[in-house]
């Protein structure tokens, strides 16, 4: 489904990316692993169609994505690491990009609706979001990009920073929809998340993809010695 061959990416001096080739299939959970400023968040931006100035190929369903942006843009979606709240309610907050697409009011309040209680965040629709707890504003995020209903998205550590409770729950609804189908790319920091929901997990090194396979080949025979020392934390941040 996402094909990206020989993608580098500079910033300045800076090289957040050198030459990534990876494939992503349609139904996977993907999960991309790595030390802080291996380049995670650099290559979901990539992906999710926010960052155009790179080098290197992308392909969405084999559609050169370079020359067809705008039209292949609405069909991934990102959850960004540090989500920011409008100041409105919660189901505006979630409503918003529907409104803009032009959704009648009454298509609105359904799917609205119906993805609040996905995400447990039904009894708070009317309370103003940024008053909403760290994991609450998490939940209305994915709410906000789950609504659109795109056939991929892409999660930028959906759980830093949040307390067990809430990472619990935000795993079972990221389960629950990878269970519906939706090719799911995700960035994580923590490698026991990547095993619960990942059933492919690339790992990233200093803007170099070291190695990508199935949850068990990376996790239980990793082929490079790199792979290996992250995994037994020896690199960890
Ligand atoms: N807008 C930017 N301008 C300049 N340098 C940047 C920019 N964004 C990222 N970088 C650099 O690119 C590299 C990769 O950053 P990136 O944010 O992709 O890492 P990451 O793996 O997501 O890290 P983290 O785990 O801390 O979120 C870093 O060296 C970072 O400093
Ligand atoms: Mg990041």
């Amino acid at each position: 489904m996402i094909r990206l061959v020989g993608i580098t990416k500079r910033y300045g001096e800076t090289e957040a990316l050198r030459d990534v080739s990876l494939e992503i299939k349609k139904g996977d959970v993907f999960a991309i692993i790595g030390s802080s400023g291996a380049g995670k968040t650099t290559l979901l931006r990539i992906i999710s169609m926010l960052e155009t100035d790179y080098s290197g190929e992308y392909y969405l369903n084999d559609i050169d994505v370079r020359k067809n942006q705008e039209d292949l843009r609405k069909r991934i979606t990102m959850v960004f690491q540090k989500p920011v709240m409008f100041n409105t309610s919660v189901f505006d907050n979630v409503a918003y990009g529907l409104r803009i697409r032009g959704l009648s009011s009454r298509e609105v309040e359904s799917r609205v609706n119906s993805v609040l209680e996905l995400v447990g965040l039904y009894e708070l629709r009317k309370k103003n979001a940024k008053k909403l707890s760290g994991g609450e504003q998490q939940r209305v995020a994915l709410a906000r990009a789950l609504v659109l209903e795109t056939e991929v998205l892409v999660l930028d550590e959906p759980t830093a920073n949040l307390d067990a409770g809430n990472v619990q729950m935000i795993e079972a609804i990221i389960k629950e929809i990878t269970d519906d189908g939706v090719t799911v790319v995700m960035a994580t920091h923590n490698l026991f998340q990547a095993k619960r929901l990942a059933n492919m997990v690339a790992y990233l090194n200093s803007g170099e993809l070291v190695e990508v396979g199935s949850v068990k080949q990376i996790f239980e025979s990793p082929e490079k010695e790199m792979t290996k020392r992250f995994i037994m934390g020896e690199t960890y941040f």
